[in-house]
């Protein structure tokens, strides 16, 4: 029986792209995951039914195999209609692996040395969070039957029903996006000439595999034509492979290799990129979500709401959303975001209104405004491959607290949340670390909110702080404790000079503690002095007022200037690289778990079961194309299918 054309039935790809739309900090990092995604065709390939015995398993005593899908042909062969123990293991934290190909290891010392930290740390970061179960033994990835056969048997009371009778002798290799997947990481495949016997030609051998792995991250540092038509593009990604429960086994990053060499590179910036793509490529992928395991839900994960809102509706996300806008709405799914989507159409970010700062909305804000936030890490626990350690989420500040229509299109330009404003004037940004100015963009659908200014908006940074004896009039203050408040001091001595200046604006002062949402101010020569929440001060020596924000200070211990190390997540080791000329020899390293800061150049001492070998960094503004995979998703005993996945793989 013919097959449909290869190219549409193999990779099974999630493709990924971030883009920087600019440097300042106010920068736009967007990611066109979704639209990269669909130009890629999708392959679901025959899974291993998961009740029956590992009969062939037992005829390889020197290599275990994983029990969820990185099996061998062979065994994947003789597993049809059996299936393999579920391991009884806890979870543990999810050990990937990055993988660099040969050719593209062409990278200056200077690129590495932005490109190998950033990876590392974003990859410590992740297994911090997820655990899984593990593979057991070498992690192997599948081949294409429909690209290495020509034909299969189809006559379902023969021996070898839909396995290859004949080889396509242009089979050449897998690949994964660009990446040719060596045949060291891919079980091998044969033929079985005749229908009824057992005879087989081996047409390719079983590789070694990759030891302990739970997921493979091919890393490509590149100048592609999708790097170079948008200049903000800085990484993208797709998924290859998935195991037999669905859960992606390896994938592609791209990071566009000139963002890893611009003055305003970001290293913060590169590794929230590096997590959001990761992120997608582990399942955070609208292409994904129809195949998540959340039992607890017995309809679709994602539906619109009475408005249209596209959500997706599992139990920890509607929870997790429930507790952060203080509502208990049922509706409350977590909104995707509808830029660029048909009506009923899912996209693979959320609402940017609803969840703005988020690492997985659209758009990555200012790198001290993003934040893994509890509403992604549900969703990531959500799937049903994971154990996520949802203790761990970073405070996600916006529109903590704000009710359940908090950051719709009908409500935010009503002046009834003081996280959306009005007009174009100037004021704070939400997280009060930035000066900001009231805009709002493509994703924001007429909403407003303050962005930080282009250049010199940060409070903290002292350089900031402008000297020049004409503009005291303001008494701003900068450095590390300092924030953004609205205010229209001016100083008594001045302000007959001055009266242009007595609007309302962000100004940058110092603040301290005193008790949680209680605080104290400081402006230029004055004393600390109590600053309400909610309410106004004035400030001797100066006419005008200060506005105290209300819940924005001394309530989320994880908000802080970045240049004070205030990480959840301390950096981690950057781990040794495989790459094609050492895939044999596995180097590996520990994520960081711990949760007190670490200084960058203390190592801690991985613990012996842990190990991820990450990669070999990429880096400055970084493009990354987090590959999804294709697998052996659908097998059962009585059926095997094998053909091309439909051009919409929403549908499982
Ligand atoms: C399928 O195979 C069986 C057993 O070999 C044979 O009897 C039958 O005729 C075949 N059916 C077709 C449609 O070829
Ligand atoms: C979850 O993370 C917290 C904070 O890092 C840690 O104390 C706790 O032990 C972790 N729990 C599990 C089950 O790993
Ligand atoms: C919100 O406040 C701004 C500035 O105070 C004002 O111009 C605008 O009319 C207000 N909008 C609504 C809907 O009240
Ligand atoms: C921002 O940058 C521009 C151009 O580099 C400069 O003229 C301007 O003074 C800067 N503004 C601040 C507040 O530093
Ligand atoms: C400061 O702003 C407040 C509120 O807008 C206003 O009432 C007050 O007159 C202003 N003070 C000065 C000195 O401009």
């Amino acid at each position: 029986m013919a097959l449909p054309p290869s190219q549409k039935l193999w990779v099974w790809m999630l493709l990924l792209l971030l883009v920087v739309v600019a440097k300042h900090p106010g920068a736009l990092e967007k990611c066109i995951f979704d639209e990269v995604q669909s130009r890629v065709g999708v392959v679901t390939a025959a899974s291993i039914h998961p009740d029956s015995p590992p009969r062939e398993a037992r005829h390889h005593p020197g290599r275990r195999v994983s029990p969820l899908g990185a099996l061998s042909l062979k065994q994947r062969r003789s597993l049809r209609g059996l299936a393999l123990p579920v391991p009884v293991s806890q979870p543990q934290p999810i050990r990937i692996r990055t993988w660099v190909p040969r050719e593209r290891r062409d990278l200056s010392q200077a690129e590495k040395a932005r490109l190998e930290p950033a990876v590392g740390e974003a990859v410590g970061i992740v297994s911090s969070l997820l655990s899984v179960s593990r593979v057991a033994g070498p992690l192997l990835l599948g081949r294409d039957i429909n690209k290495y056969c020509k034909f299969l048997w189809r006559n379902s009371s023969t021996a070898n029903y839909n396995r290859c009778g004949r080889a396509n002798e242009n089979y050449r290799t897998e690949t994964c996006l660009d990446v040719t997947i060596p045949d060291d990481h891919l079980a091998g495949c044969d033929v079985y000439p005749e229908a009824n016997s057992p005879t087989r030609t081996v047409l390719r051998p079983d590789g070694a595999g990759l030891p302990d792995t739970d997921f493979l991250l091919y890393l490509h540092v590149q100048r592609t034509d999708k790097c170079r038509a948008e200049p903000s593009v800085l990484a993208y990604a797709v998924h290859c492979q998935t195991d037999t429960h669905g859960r992606p086994l390896a994938g592609v990053v791209v990071i566009c290799r000139d963002r890893l060499t611009g003055e305003t590179y970001s290293h913060r910036g590169t590794v929230q990129t590096v997590i959001h793509e990761l992120f997608h490529a582990l399942g955070f992928s609208k292409d994904l979500f129809s195949t998540w395991r959340d039992c607890s839900s017995s309809s679709q994960v994602t539906h619109t709401d009475g408005s249209g809102q596209m959500r997706i509706y599992t139990q920890s996300v509607v929870s997790a959303l429930q507790k952060h806008l203080a509502s208990t709405d049922p509706e409350l799914g977590g909104p995707l975001e509808n830029l660029d989507v048909a009506p009923g159409g899912v996209s693979s970010h959320w609402e940017s209104r609803v969840l703005q700062g988020s690492i997985m909305a659209a758009v990555l804000a200012d790198s001290a405004a993003v934040r893994i936030d509890p509403l992604t890490l549900a969703a990531l626990q959500d799937t049903g491959w994971y154990s996520v350690n949802l203790s761990r989420a970073q405070s996600l500040v916006w529109g903590d607290g704000e009710g359940a229509m908090f950051g719709s299109v009908s409500t935010c330009q009503s002046n009834s949340s003081s996280f959306f404003c009005t007009g174009s004037g100037l004021g704070c940004h939400y997280l009060h670390l930035h000066k900001g100015e009231c805009q709002t963009d493509q994703y924001l659908e007429g909403c407003r909110i303050y962005k930080p200014l282009r250049n010199g908006s940060e409070c903290w940074k002292e350089e900031n702080e402008r000297r020049s004896e004409e503009e005291d009039w303001s008494g701003e203050i900068y450095g590390l404790n300092s924030r953004c408040f609205f205010s229209n001091l001016t100083r008594e001595k001045q302000s007959q000079f001055l009266l242009f200046s007595s609007s309302v604006e962000g100004r940058c002062y110092r603040h301290r503690c005193i008790g949680p949402n209680k605080f104290q101010i400081q402006v230029s020569g004055s004393q600390w002095t109590d600053c309400p929440a909610g309410g106004a001060i004035k400030v001797q020596g100066y006419q005008g007022s200060v506005f105290c924000p209300d819940r924005r200070f001394c309530l989320y211990s994880d908000i802080a200037p970045p240049s004070t190390n205030l990480n959840l997540f301390p950096a981690s080791t950057a781990g040794p690289f495989t790459s094609d000329s050492d895939s044999h020899q596995t180097r590996t390293s520990t994520p960081a778990v711990t949760r007190s800061p670490v200084p960058l150049t203390h190592v801690p001492k991985p613990p012996a079961e842990l190990t991820v070998a990450t990669v070999f960094g990429i880096t400055a503004a970084v493009c990354l194309l987090a590959a999804v995979t294709a697998f052996y998703r659908k097998y059962h005993s009585s059926r095997v299918r094998i053909h091309g996945v439909p051009e919409d793989p929403s549908g499982p």
